[in-house]
C-alpha cells in the first residue's frame, strides 16, 4: 500500500516535471528570442535542463545517484548572464530563485545566511503548486460557491425550508433564483456577508528586524496563526461576494499538507538557483583581512548546499542534492581558480560569454522580442507620434555605442540604453507637442543631436 502510495506520488512529481521536456534545441530557439549570440552559455544551460527531465526517468537507484552538472557562465558585464537567467525562470516551469551571491554573509554575521535561498526557492514552488491547485479547484468550488450565494439571497426561505428533504435543489423558488444567480441579472442586488480579515500587517511590524531569517519567518507564521481571525459583516453586491466566497471556498479546498509535499519534492526534483556575482565572493587570499575572510566564509557556507545538505524550511525538511544551480560573474578581478577548490570542484561546467561586437548590438537593438527599438517605438506611439528608425540609423548607434564602450569602459548591451536614452531625450520631452507627427531617426539626426558629447571625450563619459 505504502509503496503504491509512494508511486502515485511519483507519478504526480514527474507530470509536473514533464513540462521540463523541451528539447535542447527548443530551449535554445526559446531563448534566441530575447538573447542574441551567446549560443555556448544557451546550449549548456538548455542541456543542463534536459539532463534533469532525462533523470527523472530512470530507476529509482540510478537516478539518486545522478547528481547535476551546475555550471558557471563567465563573462564581462552587461552581455546577458543575468539576462539568459530571467529568460529561463520564465521557460521552464520548475522552481526557481535568482539570488546575488554578494547579499551573502557567514553564518553568524548581520546579513542574509547562504540557506536563505533554498527558503526563498520552497516558497516559490509553494506558490507555484498553490496556483496550480487553485486552477484545479475553481470549478468545484463554484459549485459551493452559487449554494452559497442562494443561501445569502434567500435566507428566510432556508429557515422554514426542512433541509431532510433531500437537500435543497428541489426548491422551485431556489432554482429560479439560480438561473437568475447564473444569468448575471442579481449582480448588482446587494447583501450581507461575512468576511473574514486577516490580522493586519500593523501586528508584524513590531516584530524585531531581523533574527535568523527561518526563527523570523517561524515567529511570523505562528503569531499570525495564534491572533483571533477577524469576521466583519459587510454590505457587498453578489458580483463581489461571489469573488470572496470563491476565495475562501478554494482556500478551504487546498490540502496545503499536500500542496507543501509536492513543493518540497518539485524543489528537490528540479529546482533551479540562479546565483549571480560569484566572482564578488571569489577570493581565497587569506593573508588579506577584512571583507575576504567573510567572503571566503560565504564561499564555505555555500558548499555544502551545493553539494548536497538538508536545509529547513517552514514547509519541512528540503534536500539539496539535486537542485541545480547555475553561477555567473564577470571575474573581472578575480579568476574561477580564486574559489576555494571544493566549490571549484562543485560546477563542473563553465561557459564563456563572448563580447559583443557592432553587428551584436545591431541585432541586439532590433530582433529580440523586447528590443529596444520596439520599446521606444511604442513608448512614442502612446504620445501619438510615429518614431522611425532607417537602417543607417541603427548601425549608426550600434557603432557609437561600440566605439564609447572601446573609448571609455565596456558596458556591453546596456551601453546601447545610455546612447539611445540619450539620443531621444528630446522628443521624449517634448512627445505631447509633437503628437501626430512622424520622427524619423536618420544617421543625421543622430549626429546632430549627439556630435557635441561624441567630440568631448570627457563629457560624454559622464553622459553616455
Ligand atoms: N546577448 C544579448 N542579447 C540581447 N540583449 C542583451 C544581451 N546582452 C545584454 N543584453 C541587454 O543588456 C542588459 C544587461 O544584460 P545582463 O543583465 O544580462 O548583464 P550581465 O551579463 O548579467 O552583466 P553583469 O555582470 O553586470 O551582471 C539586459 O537588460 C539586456 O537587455
Ligand atoms: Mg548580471
Amino acid at each position: 500500500m505504502i509503496k503504491l502510495l509512494s508511486k502515485n506520488w511519483n507519478i504526480k512529481i514527474m507530470k509536473s516535471v514533464i513540462a521540463l521536456k523541451m528539447t535542447p534545441k527548443e530551449t535554445v530557439k526559446a531563448l534566441d528570442r530575447y538573447i542574441i549570440g551567446q549560443t555556448d552559455a544557451k546550449k549548456a544551460v538548455a542541456v543542463a535542463l534536459r539532463n534533469r527531465w532525462r533523470r527523472l526517468q530512470l530507476d529509482e537507484d540510478l537516478k539518486d545517484e545522478i547528481l547535476p552538472k551546475n555550471i558557471i557562465m563567465i563573462g564581462a558585464t552587461g552581455i546577458g548572464k543575468t539576462e539568459i537567467a530571467r529568460r529561463i525562470s520564465r521557460l521552464v516551469n520548475a522552481p526557481f530563485v535568482k539570488v546575488e551571491a554578494s547579499k551573502f554573509t557567514e553564518v553568524g554575521y548581520v546579513g542574509r545566511d547562504v540557506e536563505s535561498m533554498i527558503r526563498d526557492l520552497t516558497d516559490s514552488s509553494v506558490n507555484m503548486v498553490r496556483q496550480e491547485q487553485i486552477e484545479r479547484k475553481k470549478e468545484d468550488a463554484k459549485e459551493i460557491v452559487e449554494e452559497r450565494l442562494l443561501d445569502l439571497l434567500l435566507p428566510s426561505l432556508e429557515n422554514n425550508q426542512e433541509k431532510s428533504e433531500t437537500g435543497t435543489s428541489s426548491n422551485p423558488t431556489r432554482e429560479k433564483f439560480r438561473k437568475k444567480l447564473n444569468s448575471g441579472t442579481l449582480d448588482n442586488r446587494m447583501v450581507e456577508l461575512d468576511v473574514s480579515e486577516k490580522p493586519s500587517g500593523a501586528v508584524m511590524e513590531f516584530m524585531p528586524v531581523s533574527l535568523n531569517d527561518n526563527m523570523d519567518m517561524n515567529i511570523r507564521d505562528m503569531l499570525s496563526n495564534m491572533l483571533p481571525k477577524q469576521s466583519k459583516r459587510r454590505r457587498v453586491s453578489i458580483e463581489d461576494a461571489r469573488k470572496i466566497l470563491q476565495q475562501e471556498e478554494v482556500n478551504k479546498l487546498i490540502d496545503m499538507e499536500e500542496v507543501s509535499r509536492e513543493a518540497v519534492s518539485r524543489v528537490e526534483q528540479s529546482g533551479i538557483v540562479f546565483l549571480d556575482e560569484v566572482d564578488k565572493v571569489a577570493s581565497r587570499r587569506s593573508n588579506s583581512q577584512g571583507p575576504d575572510v567573510s567572503r571566503e566564509g560565504v564561499q564555505r557556507d555555500l558548499l555544502p548546499i551545493v553539494e548536497g545538505s538538508t536545509v529547513n524550511t517552514k514547509y519541512g525538511p528540503v534536500k539539496t542534492d539535486h537542485i541545480l544551480f547555475i553561477a555567473a560573474g564577470a571575474f573581472h578581478l578575480t579568476k574561477p581558480s580564486d574559489m576555494i577548490p571544493e566549490l571549484q570542484g562543485r560546477f563542473p561546467i563553465r561557459v564563456e560569454l563572448l563580447s559583443l561586437s557592432k553587428d551584436d548590438f545591431v541585432r541586439i537593438l532590433t530582433e529580440p522580442k523586447n528590443a529596444l527599438i520596439v520599446q521606444y517605438t511604442a513608448l512614442m506611439k502612446t504620445e501619438g507620434v510615429e518614431l522611425e528608425f532607417t537602417k543607417d540609423a541603427i548601425d549608426t548607434i550600434a557603432e557609437i555605442a561600440c566605439q564609447i564602450n572601446e573609448d571609455s569602459e565596456n558596458i556591453g548591451a546596456r551601453r546601447l540604453h545610455t546612447v539611445m536614452e540619450q539620443l531621444l531625450e528630446d522628443v521624449s520631452f517634448k512627445a505631447p507637442e509633437l503628437k501626430g507627427k512622424k520622427i524619423s531617426v536618420t544617421p543625421k539626426y543622430i549626429k546632430s543631436r549627439l556630435s557635441s558629447l561624441l567630440k568631448n571625450q570627457d563629457l560624454s563619459r559622464y553622459i553616455l
